[in-house]
């Protein structure tokens, strides 16, 4: 079953003042199955971030469909897209977009609050995803407390709380360390296997993208390429690199920090 159909999309920006109108993307086509982990790369500028707002339904396509679920979210009123969205969608951001005044426990539980789920099954299915994701002796902690790494993972928690149809994730280990990167990528990676969530993750880095089950490379706005993982994770970590070569642009300076 497909989670997501994307159908000759294209985004043109028209600035506010004179200027030029920037085409950001074209032509561009993307069919994600149910439970699929699927990366997006390409080099700064490519309209990566352009593709994953529209996807988010925080944007609007000049033309050509998106099809979440079923539904094509252009055709919604704004009081029925802000459920939608809501309801379909998981966000996974660089910068976590926690609230600081709040608990772990408060970030992850608020997207349920506003769809009004009993206490009790609101506690079974944080308990059930804290484990998951390693955070239940944090659940109490104000996120200022707490690392990096485990902000991102709460944010992970959070994203997938309501069982949304997709995870949209944007750099989700950009402002990551090696280890934290590796555990939020790990977290990714159980959401996807244990829940079969769906996730889009756009990333820069080709460590990240070799988690993924499928590749997709954009150019100059629109798609360049895909890539499957086979048996080898190796190969398909060389595959990454090899396309990106191909591709050119600049990738080194979003590629997290090494220790
Ligand atoms: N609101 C906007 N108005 C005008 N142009 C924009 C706007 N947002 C993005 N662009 C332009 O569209 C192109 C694609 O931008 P986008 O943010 O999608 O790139 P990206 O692939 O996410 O890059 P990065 O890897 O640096 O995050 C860029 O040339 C950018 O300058
Ligand atoms: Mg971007």
């Amino acid at each position: 079953m497909s989670i997501l159909q994307v159908k000759q999309l294209a985004k043109t920006y028209y600035p506010k003042k004179d200027g030029l109108a920037y085409k950001a993307l074209a032509r561009f086509d993307l069919q994600v199955e149910k439970g699929e982990f699927v990366g997006v790369m390409g080099p700064s500028g490519s309209g990566k971030t352009t593709l994953l707002n529209m996807l988010a339904t925080i944007d609007q396509p000049t033309s050509g469909d998106i099809i979440i679920n079923g539904t094509n979210p252009a055709q919604l009123t704004n009081n029925k897209l802000a459920l939608f969205r809501r309801r379909e969608l998981g966000f996974v951001f660089q910068d976590f977009n926690l609230l600081d005044t709040l608990t772990v426990r408060e970030n992850i539980l608020l997207p349920l609050a506003l769809d009004k789920l009993s206490f009790k099954k609101m506690e079974e299915r944080l308990e059930r995803i804290a484990k998951l994701l390693n955070i239940s002796e944090i659940l109490d902690k104000r996120t200022s407390e707490i690392s990096g790494g485990q902000q991102q993972r709460t944010a992970c928690a959070r994203a997938i709380i309501h069982e949304p149809s997709m995870i949209l994730a944007d750099e989700p280990t950009g402002n990551l360390d090696s280890k934290s990167a590796r555990q939020v990528l790990d977290t990714l990676t159980s959401i996807n296997q244990e829940q079969n969530a769906t996730i889009l993750m756009v990333t820069h880095d080709p460590t990240a993208a070799s988690y993924c089950d499928r590749i997709v490379f954009i150019k100059d706005g629109e798609f360049f390429s895909e890539i499957r993982k086979g048996e080898r994770q190796q190969a398909f970590f060389q595959n990454i690199l090899d396309t990106l070569s191909v591709l050119g642009g600049d990738f080194h300076e979003h590629t997290h920090a090494r220790s």
